[in-house]
């Protein structure tokens, strides 16, 4: 969703902000802008629609900021993407510039008093009217941190906040309220700089202050006060993150997506470096912090995310039940949020997120503690506000996932359900040692066979150049598999934008199959597994109906070709890991896919890598 980036200190803050804004390209956005003090002690703005690249082209090569900058990238809720509706947005002088992250949800409201008190309106945003309120306030002989708090106090909804004004050019203002998007304070020497994800900043500090639900930050060059949104002051200290590069580059590859598929033996073996001991069988999750009395007291797991997150809950599920014998179930977190979940201080929630940052995930979370759930995280960015409002966290460690289709980060969080799953199994004494030697000794092998599916790369390139035109695709699966063909069919939309449907193939009878004709290629994941004769007999049934079936099989199954026209082969693998082998051809038949069609992989239209509204 929209990125925010400000910088208060000596240097020049035009080039740091777009600098900024550069490490949160890999975000996805529809448009981005600016605003500086100029030299003239003028507040500008610059902004335009599309990629930094127009916005770079926008902003005059002698634009020199004096003090302070910020900068916006947004994904469009209200209002089309074009360069009005580009944030900064400004007051009716031109003096106040606000960047925002969230829905103004009374915005209409709003809209029609401020206009009535002779505010002029220019964009079509829910936005605009925090720098008219903020106007007001100023009207009224307020300085702009207390006219933000003000303004902010009027507003329903989600916002995160960074306002400038002309008249206070040393000064950003930065707000959170109702659980917008992250905001991070950052210590520079001699500077301060501000930002909705650590990216953004990382180059010149690991010295933060997470701001917190309805607390806001005055920032000059010397550092940060922080009050609530009525004034009272709140102590907040800084702390060290652990150094490291938040942001990778592409090295040899086109696309970070190929980069990050093919980084995931390296994420699988990182995630369970140090966490798996197999002399004498044992895992160590150091950041859990579950109590063994917690362990043992719970009866049931619920594991939420959202998109691939949500897939990886459903797999993490039979994790649980195989590993540690409790029941489990899986849930897409914006539904769960609302149902009003039954849970008590026996259920252990899960929550899985790339980024920690998933609004929908994060107010399950907040729902389930209010409930008196245990809540922990398997997430891949330390610092998130997941890991923060979680009793704890078990870490993904795949390195920054730049791509906005999550690859890496989805082995990732299979590795690390895996181990929690296990741990959770050892703790309550579920698994005996030779079941967690065996379990262990699986996932420890696991990395290499990953290298080995990456081995698909030819013949899924093969199948993708032979069904390039095609205008909808069918995933079918059972038993695990059936999350890879949801997984694979939502893969394909999301960076080639082919329809794409993934099914239980038990289902197939019961609607999709009548979608099945000869232009109609069905991906059946057929690999040797409890499901296999079944899977066969589903393959049959798309073959009576002229379906073009492309198989996933195990290596050495040769029969196979008889059924299906065309063949990946993955290899064999232990069942329970099975579903990261079968995932890879997937995600690579969606790249390849998306190559050839022209689309933009990284970054595709419409979407966000974080998603930070509802
Ligand atoms: C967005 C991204 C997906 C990701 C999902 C969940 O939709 O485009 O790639 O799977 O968010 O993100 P999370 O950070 O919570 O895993």
């Amino acid at each position: 969703m929209c990125g925010i980036v400000g910088y208060v200190g000596p240097d020049e803050a035009v080039a740091i902000v777009l600098d900024g804004l550069s490490q949160l390209e890999y975000r996805g956005y529809d448009s981005a802008g600016i605003a500086v003090i100029n030299a003239n002690g003028v507040l500008t703005t610059a902004k335009d629609a599309g990629k930094l690249a127009n916005l770079r082209s926008k902003v005059p090569s002698a634009l020199k900021a004096t003090g302070a900058g910020i900068g916006h990238t947004r994904w469009a809720t209200h209002g089309r993407a074009t360069p009005l509706n580009a944030h900064p947005h400004t007051d009716c002088s031109g003096e106040i510039a606000v960047i925002h992250n969230g829905i103004v949800e009374n915005h209409r409201e709003l809209r029609q008093e401020l206009q009535a008190r002779g505010c002029t309106f220019r964009s079509e945003t829910d936005t605009e009217v925090i720098p008219h309120l903020i106007e007001m306030g100023i009207k009224e002989g307020l300085g702009l941190a207390d006219a933000v708090a003000a303004a902010l106090r009027r507003i329903d909804g989600a916002a995160a906040v960074l306002a400038l004004r002309q008249q206070e050019p040393g000064v950003l203002v930065a707000a959170r309220v109702a659980n917008a998007g992250g905001v991070v304070i950052g210590y520079g020497a001699g500077e301060m700089l501000i930002a909705s994800d650590l990216p953004a900043i990382a180059q010149r500090t690991q010295r933060v202050v997470f701001l917190e639900d309805g607390e806001m930050a005055c920032v000059t060059h010397q550092g940060a006060t922080y009050t609530d949104l009525h004034g009272e002051a709140i102590e907040k200290e800084p702390q060290t993150l652990p150094s490291g590069s938040y942001v990778a580059g592409k090295g040899l590859y086109d696309h970070y997506m190929a980069k990050e598929i093919a980084e995931q033996p390296e994420a699988v073996l990182d995630t369970l470096r140090d966490a798996a001991q197999l002399e004498p069988p044992a895992v160590h999750l150091n950041d859990l912090h579950l109590s063994d009395s917690e362990v043992m007291g719970l009866n049931r797991v619920v594991l939420i995310g959202m998109g691939t997150s949500f897939h990886s809950a459903q797999v993490g599920r039979i994790y649980v039940e195989q590993l540690a014998g409790l029941p489990a179930e899986a849930d897409n977190a914006s539904e769960y949020r609302y149902r009003r979940p039954v849970l008590d201080e026996n259920t252990l929630v899960i929550a899985i997120g790339q980024s920690g940052e998933s609004v929908d995930t994060l107010a399950a979370m907040h729902e389930a503690k209010r409930r008196g759930a245990k809540v922990v995280t398997v997430c891949n960015t330390p610092g998130s506000q997941a890991t923060r409002l979680a009793q704890g966290t078990v870490y993904m460690h795949c390195g920054a996932e730049v791509a906005v289709a999550s690859t890496k980060t989805y082995l990732g969080s299979l590795t690390a359900l895996y181990l929690l799953a296990c741990y959770l199994g050892q703790k309550r004494g579920f698994l005996s040692e030779d079941h967690l030697l065996a379990a262990l000794s699986d996932l420890a092998r696991t990395p290499q066979i990953v290298g080995e599916a990456l081995k698909t790369e030819a013949a899924v390139q093969k199948v993708a150049r032979r069904y390039r035109r095609a205008r909808n695709f069918l995933f079918l699966g059972r038993g695990m598999q059936y999350t890879t063909a949801m997984e694979g069919a939502l893969k394909l939309k999301e960076v080639s934008y082919i329809h794409a449907e993934g099914y239980a193939a038990g289902e197939m009878k019961h609607g999709p199959i009548s979608l099945i004709d000869s232009q109609m290629p069905v991906v059946a994941i057929a690999v040797r597994d409890e499901h296999y004769a079944k899977m066969l007999n589903n393959i049959e049934e798309v073959r009576a109906r002229d379906g073009i079936v492309i198989a996933i099989a195990t290596e050495g199954n040769e029969a196979i070709h008889e059924e299906a026209r065309d063949v990946i082969y993955v290899p064999d693998a232990p069942p329970l890991i099975q579903p990261m082998i079968t995932a890879v051809p997937m995600q690579l038949l969606a790249y390849h896919l998306a190559r050839l069609k022209g689309c933009d992989v990284d970054q595709p239209r419409n979407l966000a890598k974080v998603v930070t509204v509802e």
